[in-house]
């Protein structure tokens, strides 16, 4: 695999990846859901290696999975938290990962507004880095961990019709799924207002303006949060987004009954999906969450070149 693409210096895109490459990563997803399951969670392929997550804005899933995965694998994790270092004194982005590559990181997980903050930081240091979502752009584990979760459930992507509704234009978990469902086969839809959609769609993907219409075509729907931090303005008073786009009970009765819904977390409940829906029997939300903890695993096991 490539630098670009490929995973010898860490993962930061899925963009150029092959069909086969990503199916392999999923494979390797799925043998550490097996490991997990066989009460064999913990050991030590990471023996000796020390994980350090460096996360330059929020999570809760997406940093506390990598740590988690990192302990599963017998990794050191130091966790670099900006708001309480001496980033919060100025020091540089440069300077920080330089210091923390010196502490004895052997890679870096980042996640940061500045798209290009991840491969900046493998650039600098020369140790492989995982992207743990970099601006509107790059979230690959989500988009790994999301096939995880549908492979797990379907079987596989192939096939699949997929609908991602919502705030598409600032969405890295929508771009990086653009990156690899198709490419594994899916078919998808993106719904949403104008102003939340990309200008033009990507090559082989629809666009839709209404939801209701595609409800019913749909094996999957993946709900996204307006990115409001990133400026996302829905054109729309808050009603009427709700009201077109919302997926609540009422809209859920016009699904396939084997149609499962998806969110990357964090929802916000009563705007783009109701606590009902969330919490319903076609959610697999906390499937995804729980995921992310094996895809993770097998992500950090390639960037450090372990076999699996
Ligand atoms: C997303 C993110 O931070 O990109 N969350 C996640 O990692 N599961 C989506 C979001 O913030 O809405």
């Amino acid at each position: 695999m490539g630098r670009e693409s490929g995973l010898r210096n860490g993962l930061l895109t899925l963009s150029g990846m092959t069909r086969p490459e990503l199916q392999g990563l999923i494979d390797s997803g799925l043998k550490m859901v097996e490991r997990i399951q066989g009460g064999h969670r913990h050991g030590s392929e990471l023996e000796g290696r020390v994980v350090t997550t460096a996360f330059f804005e929020p999570s809760t899933r997406t940093r506390l999975s990598f740590e988690q995965a990192a302990r599963f694998l017998g990794a050191d994790v130091m966790t670099f938290n900006p708001a309480s270092s001496s980033t919060s004194k100025g020091e540089s982005l440069q300077d920080t990962a330089e210091t923390l590559a010196a502490l004895g990181t052997d890679t870096f997980v980042v996640r940061h507004t500045d798209e290009e903050a991840p491969r900046q930081v493998a650039d600098w240091t020369g140790l492989p880095v995982i992207s743990g979502g970099a601006g509107r752009r790059e979230h690959p584990t989500q988009a790994l961990l999301d096939a995880l979760t549908l492979t797990r459930h379907f079987g596989s992507v192939d096939g699949l019709k997929i609908a991602m509704v919502g705030d598409i234009r600032n969405s890295r978990v929508a771009a990086s799924n653009l990156m690899s469902f198709p490419k594994l086969g899916a078919r998808i839809t993106l719904v949403g207002p104008r102003s939340l959609l990309p200008e033009t769609a990507p090559e082989g993907v629809k666009m839709a303006r209404e939801f209701d219409p595609v409800l019913g075509e749909v094996d999957v729907v993946y709900m996204l949060r307006i990115q409001r931090e990133r400026g996302a303005d829905t054109g729309l008073s808050d009603e009427e987004y709700v009201r077109r786009y919302g997926l609540d009970g009422a809209r859920t009765a016009g699904l396939k009954p084997e149609t499962v819904v998806m969110h990357p977390g964090p929802i916000n409940r009563g705007v783009e999906i109701t606590g009902d829906v969330a919490d319903g029997p076609r959610s697999l939300i906390l499937r995804q969450v729980a995921n992310g903890v094996p895809m993770r695993m097998a992500v950090l096991l390639h960037a450090l070149g372990v076999d699996i």
